[in-house]
């Protein structure tokens, strides 16, 4: 077992996301009917590690904790500590007392990548590094940390979201530190967006000479931060994880490719087409479920047909002729209405309508 410790990041406001982030922690919202962070979890579990932080948000924290609970799941000793959003390298400083002198890994519970952890991990305790972030090749890299690198792969710079990026590798939600970090990020102060940024504190700790490293990902990113994010990483979530699974009862129906349907659901004239995953006590009736959706537990699915969509739980959604690249929150209800030409909304605080 590494002697390391492990710090997840699932706190924020989860602006990006409202409004479904109003009764749920960004980090909570599910990818084939589990949320993100489950699968980060899971990930450090691999590693061995056990001593485990999960930093949290006052508004968001305690749907967190109902997830979590007291880390048996993954074999975790959790420790909760609560911090106001002022970014992720006030996020290390909150943790502090907790990580004590100790290495860790440094998770952000909506970020995810497809190479697990165990690597760097060795990497980084056998190469005695100070820090070692990950990169990633990125189309957009103003929305990211950006990293320069010279011929010999070692960082030169770096800098929190460019506005003319000097490369296009973003830095990703993963990092591991040694308790070095503490230092450079007493030295640094709030960028323009108000945040103690991490991106800086590790710039910092380059220029104090310690030993900091970067590796580039060869496998794919997620970052669930915001409506498309969601539904991409719904659909390389289903593509990676997805088995042909049914417990459900399913009548006069087709079901094609990888489909999960849980216990209890119940599939009736209809045609499911994977990956898809449907969750427990839901009705599909008459309907068609195309490939990369998940449905949430307890959804009931009539005379309709869905792709490319993440539905939570308790959802009802009726008579809908074609629902694609959607997003549905828990409870939501969305009918047709009979009326031809008439739109009846009843659309929560931050929503968006696409008719
Ligand atoms: C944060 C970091 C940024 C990094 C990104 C990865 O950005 O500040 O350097 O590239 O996470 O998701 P934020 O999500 O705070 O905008």
């Amino acid at each position: 077992m590494p002697n390391l410790k492990a710090l997840v990041l699932s706190g924020g406001r989860g602006t990006r996301l409202r409004p479904l982030t109003f009764t749920l922690a960004k980090q909570l919202i599910p990818l084939a009917n589990k949320p993100v962070l489950g699968y980060v979890l899971d990930q450090i579990a691999q590693t061995g590690i056990n001593q485990i932080g999960i930093i949290i948000a006052p508004e968001t924290g305690h749907y967190v904790k109902e997830y979590i609970k007291d880390g048996s799941e993954w074999n975790f000793n959790v420790t909760y500590i609560p911090q106001e959003p002022l970014g992720l390298a006030h996020a290390v400083k909150t943790a502090k007392n907790f990580l004590g002198a100790d290495d860790f890994i440094m998770c952000l519970g909506d970020n995810l990548q497809g190479q697990g952890l165990t690597t760097f991990v060795q990497k980084f305790t056998k190469e005695k590094m100070d820090a070692l972030i990950l990169l990633k090749h990125v189309d957009d890299p103003t929305k990211f940390g950006v990293a320069t690198l010279d011929e010999k792969a070692n960082i030169v710079k770096l800098v929190e979201k460019p506005k003319k990026p000097s490369s296009n590798l973003a830095i990703v939600g993963t990092y591991l530190f040694s308790s070095n970090i503490f230092d450079a990020i007493d030295t640094i102060k709030p960028s323009w967006r108000g945040e103690l940024e991490i991106t800086d504190a590790i710039q910092k700790m380059i220029n104090m000479g310690f030993n900091v490293k970067a590796e580039i990902l060869n496998t794919w990113w997620l970052d669930t931060g915001k409506k498309d994010d969601i539904l991409t990483a719904n659909a390389k979530i289903l593509d990676e994880y997805t088995k042909c699974d049914i417990k459900g009862t399913v009548q006069e129906s087709k079901i094609e490719g990888r489909v999960t349907i849980q216990e209890n659901t119940k599939v009736v004239n209809s045609t499911i087409r994977g990956p898809c995953a449907i969750g427990v006590n839901c009705i599909i009736e008459n309907s068609f479920i195309g490939p990369y959706t998940s449905v949430g537990n307890g959804t009931k699915i009539v005379d309709s047909a869905i792709e490319y969509s993440v539905i939570l739980e308790n959802a009802q959604i009726t008579c809908v002729d074609r629902l694609e690249e959607s997003l549905i929150g828990k409870n939501a209800k969305v009918t047709k209405n009979q009326r031809n030409g008439c739109l009846k909304l009843h659309v929560g605080d931050y929503s968006e309508v696409e008719i």
